[in-house]
């Protein structure tokens, strides 16, 4: 049977610190985590439908292709680790190539896990399975029961684009020592990666005729209105989404369409019309630029599988 442990998780008042921080600073901004409650993980599985959002079926396309490949690079009888698993399909789809000897998907919540991982583990008696609960992008620390021998970090969907260069660095850093943790060998990870390619294409993925990025993002501040009893009014914000060609990321804004005030138990906010709160950065790499990221986090022996059109990368890197 599958096994469950959900890891502590960060108080109320911190939160509310960082959050009331980004919010009342000169440019407000706000972690990108606040996109994802409820409504907001459902309106983020709608985006992975629509045409202009080309990662997901552009990845699912690389690794139907080359799942064999990736096998024969990765070996069998891994411990294969999914960082915010979710309904853990993507993972899934890979079991029979890479038939791991433990699987431990890992989301912000147990709770998101159970039904997912209840029915695979029917599906597959053989792989011993253990559900984690975990802020994974604070502290990597995994419960002892995870085998620390041939670990596979699975890290698809680009999410390492959410994190800046640096935090990205950093996090693989963490990666590599979670896979060589007391001298055990044979670690790895799998990672999807969105590539440069023509603005139009960038800003059409971010800002969809639709209009579902658009409520994804402003969903953020109804989620606002309940975490910090504020009176967000989401009819005077409006969605901004664009490719910043410089810093070669995605920036998604909230925009005050009018001057404003907002409130909040011993809080107030003015947002003079046109202003944003900066949401979420997406950065995107080129082939070369996330080698040497992975390079310099210390992996090595990197093998890299694309699309035709290389809109998408998928990895595959020793911890050295
Ligand atoms: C989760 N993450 C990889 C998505 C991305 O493309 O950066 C989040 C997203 N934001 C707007 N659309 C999708």
């Amino acid at each position: 049977m599958a096994q469950f442990i959900q890891l502590v998780e960060q108080d109320k008042k911190s939160i509310d610190d960082g959050l009331l921080a980004g919010l009342t600073a000169p440019q407000a901004s706000t972690s990108p985590k606040y996109l994802y409650d409820a409504l907001g993980s459902k309106l983020f599985e709608a985006i992975c439908e629509l045409p202009e959002y080309y990662p997901t079926r552009t990845e699912a396309g690389i690794f139907a292709k080359h799942a064999q490949e990736m096998a024969q690079a990765i070996g069998v009888g891994t411990t294969l680790i999914d960082l915010g698993a979710g309904n853990c399909a993507k993972a899934a789809k890979l079991f029979p190539h890479l038939q791991p000897a433990q699987y431990v998907p890992i989301d912000i919540s147990v709770e998101f896990l159970r039904d997912a991982v209840s029915r695979l583990q029917q599906q597959f008696p053989a792989i011993d399975m253990i559900g984690v609960g975990m802020d994974f992008s604070m502290d990597l620390q995994l419960p002892e029961s995870v085998r620390s021998e041939k670990r596979l970090f699975f890290y698809p969907g680009s999410s390492i684009g959410n994190f800046a260069p640096d935090e990205a660095l950093t996090f693989l850093q963490q990666i590599k020592a979670a896979c060589t943790q007391g001298g055990a060998a044979d670690g790895g990870l799998l990672i999807g990666v969105d590539l440069v390619k023509e603005n139009s294409i960038l800003d059409a993925a971010y800002d969809d005729a639709l209009g579902v990025t658009a409520s994804f993002n402003l969903n953020l501040l109804l989620h606002l209105n309940r975490l910090l009893d504020a009176d967000f009014d989401l009819r005077e914000w409006r969605h901004r989404g664009f490719f910043n060609d410089k810093l070669s990321r995605i920036e998604m804004h909230l925009e005050a369409a009018s001057d404003q005030t907002v409130r909040w138990p011993n809080g107030v906010r003015r947002f003079e019309h046109g202003e944003r709160i900066h949401t979420e950065n997406s950065y995107k790499y080129t082939h070369q630029s996330f080698i040497s990221l992975l390079t310099e986090a210390g992996f090595e022996k990197v093998t890299t599988w694309t699309d035709p059109q290389q809109w998408f990368m998928v990895c595959h890197a020793h911890a050295a």
